[in-house]
């Protein structure tokens, strides 16, 4: 995989697919992890003496529409906050031809939402070569890891139109997954929880031989989750509300899988273990990411939208967590565990 510690950046344009689709409410971003995750490589090209960075990326399924909910524009805001020293525009798509009017001291442009044109999911090739000649870009680079799995313009065709690199997010991501299946070290433990059965399924089979242990808790072992396999293991206990419902893995389950934690040198954790977007059902969930955060010398690999959501969360106040890696895409990075063509990385390695 090519990345942009192998190429001269200076002085180029460089147009770079981020994914920005981060959950926003009347106008305000609830979660900054995508956009921070970015600054890696938006740093690394300005400080390698870039022109001109121009940022792509979608948000949400607008199906070609642009509306006051669909549009990009409330990132640019949380940008310029977290690069307080650049001259940082945001402007509409470009019209067929047309060159957007940016101005000479604009370091980061912040292009719309991509998916307000039909042309981004239809991987429509002249779309995104209207953009690449409209933003007089040299060069793609590729750091919206979370869409790498779909095949859009701006993922997959644009390889027809520039030289084409992987981001530091994308070579972080990428790296951290692949030697977890590929190569990791042993004992490694994948940990799964989560409401439904039948996303989790596929991993826990592709799991079933690479895994030393496997360890389910969430919904789907409060449901009865059953298997004969012996490095399946399943939580036994719970802790009930007033109505019985099993809301979280009880004392015993937890001891168990903090045991298999600290024994673990690789461990991937996908889907929480109770409801814990109620506090009192956040216990188990909050122990494994304690006893997980405080490894050292281990590959720890934390993925799933909500689990995710959860560390991000836990980590405000818990300032002393570290994991190899917080996976920014939930589909994308699950699609990569199980060995799934992404088009996006293909596009990149071609
Ligand atoms: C995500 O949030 O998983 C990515 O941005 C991909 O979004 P999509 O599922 O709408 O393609």
């Amino acid at each position: 995989m090519k990345t942009i510690e192998d190429i001269d950046i200076k002085d180029k344009t460089i147009l770079v697919r981020v994914d920005y689709n981060v959950p926003v409410e009347k106008g305000k971003i609830e979660s900054d992890l995508r956009i921070r995750a970015s600054l890696p490589t938006i740093n690394y090209l300005l400080e390698h003496g870039a022109k001109r960075i121009v940022l792509i990326s979608h948000l949400g399924r607008p199906k070609g529409k642009l509306t006051p909910e669909t549009t990009l524009s409330p990132v640019t805001k949380v940008l310029k906050k977290l690069l307080p020293d650049q001259v940082i525009g945001f402007y509409s798509l470009p019209e067929k031809g047309e060159k957007i009017p940016i101005p000479k001291e604009v370091k980061i442009a912040l292009l719309e939402n991509l998916r307000t044109d039909p042309g981004e999911e239809a991987n429509d090739s002249d779309f995104i070569k209207n953009i690449v000649y409209s933003t007089d870009a040299d060069l793609y680079v590729q750091d919206g890891f979370a869409v790498i799995h779909r095949a859009h313009a701006s993922t997959d065709a644009i390889k027809n139109h520039l030289p084409v690199y992987a981001g530091l997010l994308v070579e972080k991501e990428i790296n951290n997954l692949k030697s977890a299946i590929e190569n990791p070290q042993k004992p490694l433990l994948l940990i799964i929880g989560g409401a439904k059965v039948e996303d989790k399924q596929p991993l826990i089979d592709k799991f079933a031989c690479l895994a030393d242990y496997i360890f389910v808790g969430g919904k789907i072992a409060a449901d009865g989750y059953k298997s004969t396999n012996e490095k399946i293991i399943v939580a036994t206990d719970f802790d009930e509300n007033g109505n019985g419902d099993k809301l979280d893995i009880g004392p015993v389950s937890t001891a168990k899988l903090a045991e298999l934690i600290k024994d673990a040198k690789t461990i991937i954790w996908n889907g929480l273990l109770g409801y814990a977007e109620d506090p009192a059902y956040a216990t188990a969930s909050t122990i494994a990411a304690e006893l997980i955060g405080e490894k050292e010398g281990a590959t720890t690999i934390v993925c799933g939208g909500d689990t995710t959501a959860f560390i991000e969360h836990l980590e405000k106040t818990h300032k002393n967590l570290h994991y190899s890696l917080v996976s920014t895409g939930g589909g994308a990075s699950l699609e990569f565990l199980l060995g799934k063509e992404l088009p996006g990385l293909k596009a990149i390695l071609s």
